[in-house]
């Protein structure tokens, strides 16, 4: 199995560094914009990164996916949430009724940092316009903030998770929600039921929009 998830990842590198990279994007102006910013130099982590992990999903998602900054195999593969996290993020939105495929999903910054460092603040700085820039093309109705740094820098607070959970929030016109990063949920999870709770809040909000 760990030989051929090797293969698996040479194989797609070999694909992006080809060109062939409009297969990992659904929206061409999406594409168009990851490779604009591939080679981006605006704060060190381009010194130890492998890809910048720029997003992907749907270009007329409702929804948009906010997590923290890519991990290793995000920055190996290139793609957002493909590991462990990932995982797990995959089945809280099926426990949901929401396909991957429906979402839009980026981070906080776009490059790793070095052993899963917490992103410093001149990171997120030069990376922010970056997300802004998505959320104005997407133009999602809802944000899902994952976990205390997401959140805390949309919101521009430096509140705990426990607070923050507590409300829905308007960020520039559209309404943002916060529950835990399903990789601090994979070391705590106690914190499932309360996440779970967040996702059927979620839910409800999801499914008012099509009745509008
Ligand atoms: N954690 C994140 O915050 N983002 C990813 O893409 C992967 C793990």
């Amino acid at each position: 199995m760990g030989n051929f998830k090797h293969i698996a990842i040479q194989y797609l590198q070999l694909l992006k560094y080809s060109g062939i990279d409009y297969i990992f994007f659904s929206s061409p102006i999406l594409a168009k914009m990851n490779g604009k910013y591939k080679n981006c130099q605006k704060c060190i982590l381009a010194n130890t990164r492998t890809n910048i992990v720029y997003g992907e999903g749907n270009e007329n998602a409702d929804l948009m996916l906010i997590g923290e900054a890519p991990g290793q195999d995000e920055d190996i593969i290139g793609r957002p949430f493909v590991g462990n996290a990932g995982q797990l993020l995959n089945k809280m939105l099926k426990a949901i009724n929401i396909k991957r495929e429906q979402v839009y999903i980026t981070n906080i910054v776009k490059c790793r940092p070095p052993n899963n460092r917490n992103p410093l603040p001149t990171e997120i700085n030069a990376c922010l316009p970056y997300l802004y820039e998505q959320i104005e093309i997407i133009k999602p109705k809802i944000i899902l903030a994952l976990g205390l740094v997401s959140a805390n820098t949309l919101l521009k607070t430096n509140l705990s998770l426990g607070e923050l959970r507590k409300n829905i929030y308007n960020f520039k016109g559209i309404k943002l929600m916060v529950t835990y990063h399903p990789a601090a949920l994979l070391y705590h999870p106690t914190w499932k039921k309360s996440a779970w709770i967040d996702l059927q809040k979620l839910q409800k909000e999801y499914e008012a929009l099509k009745k509008k």
